[in-house]
């Protein structure tokens, strides 16, 4: 058994005796005393719980990230460099940049929500030093802060606290390298792998075909924390080399099934830019930071955002077990409610996009309730190519439509080979009508999803003719 050795507000910390299903933010307020971290929703919405985390890039340096603690396991930041509201100020009181900007534009009233704010900023103000390229301006701030609610000052202060901040280091003061993690973690009956190697997590998930594979821990993150869930054993794919690994090479982007949202963010801003804009619209910062594009997919939610981008994209997802390793494709990967195809020995070793020829466009629409943050009513995603005006190839697959993902096969059917015009997608409702039968529930009604599905195809042709829109909606 190895213990847990992490770094906390500058100062090193062994543990030996919490499970590892423990949440950092738990471990902050109940074991550490470090209370200024908060808890509002315990479910990775409000942003309260933020705390920053540095984490290791390709070069070994270390780049401070906001995650939400109540969805972060403490062996997940087994090694790392972990920056609570407490260690901002200089030992002596002097606020950080950060603090004494929030105060200065009054940007607090009953100071809840703050610490978490104040993480987020430290978080983004390095992020606009560091990665040198994102301006500070009202969107990025926005995109930033979307991680973060407040519900009584306003967000207004808070943005031009967000201006006039610095990038500051941290008053506590920090380790530049990450420190080694432990691949393996025991504490009482649970028990916590951290395999290096591809090989070693095939070989973790062999022995135990029933543990709990955390890909970022957005998902094992609410269940543990709202749920008070225990599981007997959890492989992480954290350290695992090979998974981290991106690449657009050989005519396909290959993401490495432990690549996270943010770091695919700019390859996808490259090759599919409207498939970044959803993403964007995934959870907030905090999330991203740590969920990944793999485990969005394994959990096979009818409402996940990124399988219907992957099945219009033809994306194949590549499955490593010790019996080797084979590809599904993206539109037979999920066979039922929460169900796919991996048996329980695999592992996602890489998710394959190939990239758009000449001519061909991949747009994708999400409909929610609230623009940030939320799950999608409806999900729309079109690969489509014109040849000369006329549908030369179309894949559109809908999420929220029914209890899986799913291609829309009569309407891809009924519309390719036939001109892109309004006059052809005049019956698309029949068509998707024939391909899906929704349920109601909270976020829409049966009738609602249907209109929207068809009417975002009929988006789909307005934009990528500018044609016009009289006639052809309908409301
Ligand atoms: Fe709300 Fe963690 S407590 S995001
Ligand atoms: Fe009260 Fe934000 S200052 S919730």
């Amino acid at each position: 058994m190895s213990d847990l050795r992490f770094q906390l507000n500058g100062r090193w910390r062994t543990e030996n005796s919490i499970s590892p299903t423990t949440t950092l933010l738990d471990y902050l307020r109940l074991n550490a005393r470090l209370t200024g971290t908060k808890e509002g929703c315990a479910e990775g919405d409000c942003g309260a719980c933020t705390v920053v985390v540095g984490l290791p890039q390709a070069d070994g340096r270390l780049a401070w990230r906001a995650v939400n603690s109540c969805l972060v396991l403490v062996p997940q930041v087994d090694g790392l460099p972990v920056i609570t509201v407490e260690g901002l100020a200089q030992p002596d009181g002097t606020l950080h940049s950060v603090q004494q900007s929030l105060v200065d534009a009054d940007a607090t009233q009953c100071g809840f929500c703050t610490p978490g704010f104040a993480m987020a900023m430290f978080a983004f103000a390095h992020e606009t030093k560091d990665l040198g390229g994102e301006p500070r301006n009202d969107e990025t701030i926005h995109e930033a802060l979307a991680g973060n609610l407040c519900r009584c000052t306003g967000y207004r202060p808070i943005v031009e606290a967000c201006k006039t901040m610095r990038a500051d280091p941290p008053g506590c003061g920090f380790a530049d390298r990450a420190g080694e993690a432990a691949s393996e973690y025991r504490q009482g009956s649970q028990l916590y792998l951290a395999p290096r190697s591809l090989d070693e997590l095939v070989e973790a998930k062999s022995r135990y075909p029933d543990a709990y594979v955390l890909g970022g821990g957005t998902d094992l993150g609410i269940r543990v924390s709202k749920d008070r869930e225990t599981f007997p054993v959890v492989i992480s794919t954290q350290w695992v080399s090979e998974l981290r690994a991106i690449s657009d090479a050989g005519g396909k982007l290959t993401i490495g099934g432990g690549v996270t949202y943010t770091k695919a963010l700019p390859f996808l801003d490259k090759h599919f830019p409207s498939f970044a804009d959803l993403v964007r619209r995934i959870g907030s910062r905090q999330i991203r930071n740590i969920g990944t594009l793999a485990a969005n997919i394994a959990n096979a939610s009818p409402i996940g955002d990124t399988i219907p981008c992957l099945m219009a994209l033809d994306a194949t997802i590549m499955l490593r077990s010790k019996r080797g390793i084979r590809g599904v494709k993206a539109d037979a990967f999920i066979l039922s409610y929460r169900k796919t195809a991996m048996e329980k020995d695999e592992v996602i070793a890489a998710i394959e996009i190939p990239l758009l020829k000449d001519g061909t466009t991949f747009t994708t629409y999400k409909l929610s309730k609230r623009f940030d943050q939320d799950i999608s009513t409806v999900i729309g995603a079109y690969r489509l190519r014109l040849e000369g005006g006329t549908v030369a190839e179309l894949r559109a697959a809908y999420g929220g439509m029914a209890a899986t993902t799913a291609r829309a096969r009569h309407v891809e059917a009924a519309i390719t080979g036939k001109p892109w015009t309004a006059e052809t997608l005049r019956d698309v409702d029949a068509l998707i009508a024939q391909d899906f039968q929704p349920m109601t529930d909270h976020r829409g009604t049966d009738a609602y999803r249907l209109r929207a599905a068809a009417n975002l195809i009929r988006r789909l042709q307005i934009e990528t003719t500018g044609g016009e829109q009289t006639g052809v909606w309908q409301l």
